[in-house]
């Protein structure tokens, strides 16, 4: 069973593959190519580089699938900001454009598991967009006209079919697609393995340093020099402040629940919430005679809800009230969603850096696309070819649109530094429950406290190491997570996820 990855759930994804372990870099190593991150982002640009001829080195902090795309649900399927939102925010050139790259992707993705033979349950299969009532009908219909004027194959119709509740209208976008992400990147793993390419495991980068004609990788295990870099790692690690004013890190949260085989169509569903929800089916991980449903949503700001477990039970009861054959939930999980202000991914060189240093960020919930767009964008800027999405997506991007989501997630980041201000969540260690964790006021210092299951107390300073936002208790995945830019840690206070690099620092409990 594969166990590396970055919190205490487990998805329906870990539970049902064993991805390709890679031992860790020992000494230092040279590459034309070095990517940071073994994610659906960072092994589709090596693979895609490599087989381009590219002698490429990809190192991941734990392991293959280890962070957000083990995490996904994987959904192939339009943008989710919509058509209208890209054309109303840009304008119907560049909302054809952005079909293009979707349609784009999926096509690519198909043709990489023909070429490597990749049984990871692909399928070609309708998405469904549901309207809530209120406002939704209406944005249907701007949704349907500005998808078709972006030449999506897309129709309106009157209710979802072949599902148990009245969806009301909704639109169907045709030929989307679904698959198991880690099934998928074992299969991208050994295609780049076959290629030439090398992956160290457990070998996490630390900083990067160069000039035009090359860059150098650190990390604790050694050095890695290669003309170009490629940081793929969910949210750049290497860019310390631009690029976290322009996104903002959210959580959302899965379950999987089972329901008689054939008892629904196969088609990805959502609605027109915000949050919204997401359905799809899946057939690995289920009992005899079923498949799994799997809903998500309930999302919220990282580290801004210390006891999320609620969420999962929102899902259920949401689940249970439209699917009335829904039977035991098998699964429960969540995952961290970046999402741009403007609602674009943020995909080519990373700004204020050498033009050799290249960032895939910026998911904004639809990860398998954005970061296959990403791996074949960057692939042509390295390979020195034209790519029509170049613009589109530049992570140099000035913010003009999407400019009150901007400045509404900057007030709600700077509130967070408050938290300095205020009192301790406990008054004394004794009141923290094993299990749970909570911050104590000790002098002007602010302690993350952790007692383990057995009683053991683990201490470290509160302060998160990327801008020192304070960081929170996550009862859900027994992780603390700052509620600034998205960077989580461990009990022990190893980095989970970026943009952090350093651990958080120990601390005492004085009596
Ligand atoms: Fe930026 Fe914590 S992630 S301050």
């Amino acid at each position: 069973m594969q166990t590396t990855t970055n919190g205490a759930s487990a998805s329906i994804w870990h539970a049902t593959t064993e991805v390709p372990s890679c031992t860790p870099l020992n000494g230092s190593a040279v590459a034309d190519v070095c990517v940071i991150g073994a994610g659906i982002a960072g092994l589709t640009t090596a693979y895609l580089l490599s087989s381009h001829g590219r002698k490429v080195t990809l190192i991941d902090a734990a392991g293959i699938g280890a962070g957000e795309t083990g995490r996904t649900t994987a959904h192939l399927s339009p943008p989710d900001e919509w058509y209208a939102g890209i054309e109303e925010a840009f304008d119907a050139a560049r909302a054809a454009l952005v079909a293009d790259a979707y349609a784009s992707a999926i096509d690519m993705v198909q043709s990489i598991i023909a070429k490597e033979d990749i049984a990871c349950e692909f399928e070609r299969l309708d998405g469904y967009l549901y309207a809530l009532p209120g406002n939704g009908f209406q944005d249907l219909d701007k949704e349907l006209d500005a998808a078709r004027r972006a030449g999506v194959n897309a129709e309106r119709l009157a209710r979802v079919p072949g599902i148990p509740f009245d969806t009301g209208p909704c639109i169907r976008y045709a030929n989307q697609a679904q698959f198991h992400p880690l099934k998928y990147l074992s299969g991208l793993a050994r295609g780049l393995v076959k290629n030439g390419g090398v992956i160290y495991g457990g070998t996490r980068a630390d900083s990067i340093d160069g000039n035009p004609d090359g860059q150098t990788v650190f990390t604790g295990r050694g050095e890695i020099r290669a003309e170009s870099v490629v940081v793929a790692t969910n949210t750049p690690f290497n860019n310390r402040v631009v690029m976290h004013t322009k996104q903002a890190a959210y959580r959302t949260y899965v379950i999987g629940v089972a329901v008689p085989k054939g008892s629904l169509p196969h088609i990805l569903l959502w609605d027109t919430g915000d949050p919204y929800y997401y359905v799809r089916l899946e057939a690995a991980g289920a009992p005899e005679g079923h498949e799994v449903l799997v809903v998500g949503g309930a999302d919220h700001k990282v580290g801004q809800d210390a006891h999320p477990e609620h969420r999962y039970g929102e899902l259920e009861r949401w689940v249970r009230e439209r699917f009335p054959m829904a039977g035991a939930v098998l699964y429960q999980w969540s995952g961290e969603v970046m999402e741009p202000s403007d609602g674009l991914a943020f995909l080519g060189r990373n700004p204020m850096d050498e033009d050799n240093v290249y960032i895939i960020t910026g998911d904004s919930g639809n990860g398998m696309m954005h970061c296959t767009i990403g791996g074949m964008l960057i692939t042509d800027l390295i390979l020195g070819k034209e790519n029509r999405w170049a613009g589109l997506y530049d992570p140099s991007r000035k913010m003009l649109h999407g400019v009150s989501d901007f400045v509404s997630e900057q007030a709600n980041t700077l509130a967070q530094y408050g938290d300095w201000a205020k009192g301790g969540e406990v008054e004394s260690v004794q009141q923290i429950p094993p299990g749970q964790g909570a911050i104590l006021n000790q002098g002007m210092q602010k302690i993350a406290v952790y007692r383990d299951p057995q009683n053991g107390l683990h201490a470290l300073s509160a302060a998160c190491t990327h801008l020192a936002c304070v960081v929170h208790f996550n009862s859900a995945e027994t992780s603390w997570d700052c509620p600034c830019h998205g960077s989580r840690f461990d009990t022990n206070g190893a980095v989970l996820h970026g943009p952090a690099v350093s651990p958080l620092a120990a601390a005492e409990i004085k009596s």
